[in-house]
């Protein structure tokens, strides 16, 4: 197949021949394991588009669009002041849509995980290895997966760099042998509209907007703006009812408030969100429970929590059938990194998580994404611990980061195959 694109605007993308790549959208190259060079000379597109090209690809879905409602895209975007050619705004911010970097959102994914009664893993990233962990993980077990970059996240590591890094894994799957991989790039615990638009107009695939700790009223109207925004660059929207005992966006839960099934068909009616996510007893961090609210296992002196409340997600289900539920805080915080942690140093007192097992039926019904983040935090402070202990003259950082990320495959592995069931959904 032999494409032909004729680029508008001067500069280098002029009159492009794109050969053999078979991406429709003329954006990539499937013809992976040639080298750069290679492909360049085989005349296919490598890399990031020229400053002209991506241009010229913008200004042809904002005249699309703007046929579509009437309005330029900076006008509905509340941007003004756009300087063709140079991709800059008035607050020098480049507008990027997901699509140009190889992200895909979760409309599909969700479809498809429903109806095989598996869920998609969405792990948090802050830092390169586990990124690179993550990509590893699911590249290896063919399994399709959500980045979440959390507002911690943007501040720790910078937004714009978290964002290269998602286009980078992009690159990265393609090179470990996923053709198409399936990466989400979502925005985890968004708390404002204008978080949520900066993620959008950046390249995210998906936001989640959480309105969750405001009155009912409040989160509907909020929900409903991030989706009439996001929604224009086909980027699918997160929302929440109920809250998450814990710390959640800073604001601190002292008891669950689960989510009421008879409050959840109005909401999304009402805000058009594409997934929702419940409350049903699971909450953020490693001490999911107090050691009060659980029971002893005699065989292993472990503490057993409480079950999550199934009645609730089938009340929800039964409101909503087939729709995209998500459940957030689903660590399982395993005692065998705890045990590490606390062997060589740490001091993790009576941390407890969501039991495997109950992870697994969540999955086979309409929960279609599973959130996971603290188990990432304890294998890899687990495998730096144990490190630093064993050779404490060690300095190289690669050497226990190294460790700290083959600890963190092995878990992403797991979740995704004897977990979630996304193994080979990809
Ligand atoms: O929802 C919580 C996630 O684990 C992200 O945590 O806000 O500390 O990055 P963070
Ligand atoms: P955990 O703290 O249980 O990993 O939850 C992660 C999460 O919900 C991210 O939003
Ligand atoms: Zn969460």
């Amino acid at each position: 197949m032999t494409l032909f694109v004729g680029f508008m605007c001067t500069g280098r993308g002029r009159g492009l021949e794109i050969k053999d790549c078979d991406r429709k959208d003329g954006q990539g190259d499937s013809s992976v394991g040639r080298s750069v060079r290679e492909k360049r000379q085989a005349g296919c597109r490598v890399g990031k588009p020229s400053v002209g090209s991506e241009w010229e690809m913008q200004n042809k879905k904002s005249a699309f669009r703007q046929k579509k409602c009437g309005q330029s895209f900076s006008e509905r975007s509340g941007m003004c002041n756009f300087v063709p050619g140079k991709r800059t705004f008035n607050n020098n911010r480049v507008m990027v849509n997901y699509k140009d970097l190889g992200l895909v959102n979760t409309r599909e994914m969700f479809k498809r995980a429903i109806n095989g009664g598996y869920a998609i893993p969405a792990f948090n990233y802050n830092n390169m290895e586990q990124l690179q962990a993550i990509i590893k993980a699911a590249a290896d077990k063919k399994s399709p997966v959500i980045l979440q970059v959390s507002k911690g996240a943007r501040n720790y590591a910078n937004q714009t760099l978290l964002r290269y890094m998602a286009e980078g894994a992009v690159e990265y799957a393609k090179e470990l042998g996923c053709h198409h991989p399936e990466i989400v790039l979502h925005l985890d615990h968004g708390d404002s509209f204008e978080l949520c638009k900066s993620c959008v107009d950046m390249g995210f695939s998906s936001v989640m907007i959480d309105g969750s700790h405001l009155p009912y009223d409040e989160n509907v109207a909020l929900t409903k703006k991030v989706v009439e925004y996001a929604h224009q660059f086909d980027v699918t929207v997160e929302g929440e009812l109920g809250v998450l005992a814990g710390v959640e966006d800073e604001v601190v839960a002292e008891h669950h408030t689960y989510t009421r099934p008879e409050e959840v068909v109005d909401f999304v009616t009402k805000t058009g969100c594409d997934s929702l996510a419940i409350s049903i007893g699971t909450s953020h961090g490693a001490y999911k429970f107090k050691p009060e609210q659980c029971h002893v296992d005699p065989a292993t002196g472990r503490l057993v929590p409480p079950p999550l409340a199934f009645d609730v997600l089938d009340g929800v289900m039964k409101e909503l059938p087939g729709f995209p539920i998500v459940l957030h805080g689903s660590s399982s915080v395993p005692q065998e990194e705890v045990d590490t942690i606390n062997k060589y140093g740490g001091a993790l007192k009576a941390a407890v998580g969501i039991p495997e097992e109950e992870l697994r039926k969540a999955a086979k019904s309409a929960v279609c994404k599973i959130t996971i983040d603290s188990d990432s935090r304890l294998a890899m402070t687990a495998a730096v611990r144990l490190v630093l202990t064993d050779k404490p003259a060690e300095f190289d950082p690669r050497k226990y980061l190294g460790p700290a990320r083959e600890e963190m495959k092995k878990l992403y592995m797991h979740k995704c195959e004897k977990v979630l069931g996304s193994a080979g959904k990809a």
